[in-house]
């Protein structure tokens, strides 16, 4: 029993997913700010277990909030080895309770990764499918990792995007692809700051709906 006059706090979710450096972190975050929402980017679970080194289901199973604290998790090398440990049954089913109770956290939750409104959280109230061509997503991760020449080129990162994508979409458990009822977000010709307003505009309407 609730304290009188008091309502419990609202579980809303938002499921973002899409291919790698499509937008999902910018707009989730933006999201999580203007409704209040909490937000947990899932591909840092990923890329921890990946950049662990060892046996990726034990990692998996024992990850706590300090690992996803590390420097190094947003390199191109951890995405390269976040995807290949993504590919193994056991390391997602190790992270799956941790992300659907997060996903429940009182007053709302906006999760984004590969699998959240397909497999995570199939019941969410806003599904968000945010994706670009190889050449836009390439170039916004290259710009984002400093612009530079040599092993992180503008060719070297393309060629890494297309790799984790097709991994990603190619795999048996939980394979990248838009759930039926997600809105798919092709940013490939909008700014930014039009995508977040577009997605922001979605997640509004749900919750006066
Ligand atoms: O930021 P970016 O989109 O490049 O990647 P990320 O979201 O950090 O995810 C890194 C890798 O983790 C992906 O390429 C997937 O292989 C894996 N991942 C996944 O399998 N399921 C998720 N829910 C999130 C990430």
């Amino acid at each position: 029993m609730g304290m009188p006059g008091k309502r419990p706090a609202m579980i809303f979710t938002v499921a973002i997913d899409g291919p790698a450096a499509a937008g999902k972190g910018t707009i989730s975050r933006a999201i999580a700010e203007r409704f209040g929402f909490a937000h947990l980017d899932t591909g840092l679970l990923y890329r921890a277990v990946g950049v662990m080194g060892g046996d990726p289901v034990a990692a998996a199973r024992n990850l706590t909030p300090h690992d996803l604290t590390r420097d190094d998790l947003r390199s191109l090398g951890a995405g390269q080895a976040a995807s290949r440990v993504a590919t193994l049954p056991a390391v997602r089913a190790a992270l799956t309770e941790f992300q659907r109770r997060f996903a429940r956290s009182p007053g709302g939750a906006v999760l984004d990764g590969r699998d959240i409104g397909t497999v995570i959280c199939p019941q969410a109230e806003v599904k968000l499918y945010v994706t670009a061509t190889p050449e836009v997503r390439a170039k916004r991760r290259w710009l984002e990792l400093g612009g530079q020449s040599g092993p992180d080129s503008l060719d070297a990162v393309l060629a890494q995007v297309i790799e984790r994508d097709a991994r990603d979409m190619g795999r048996a458990d939980a394979p990248l692809r838009p759930s039926d009822d997600a809105l798919v977000l092709d940013t490939s010709s909008m700014t930014i700051d039009e995508a977040v307003a577009k997605a922001c505009d979605t997640v509004a309407q749900r919750l006066s709906a």
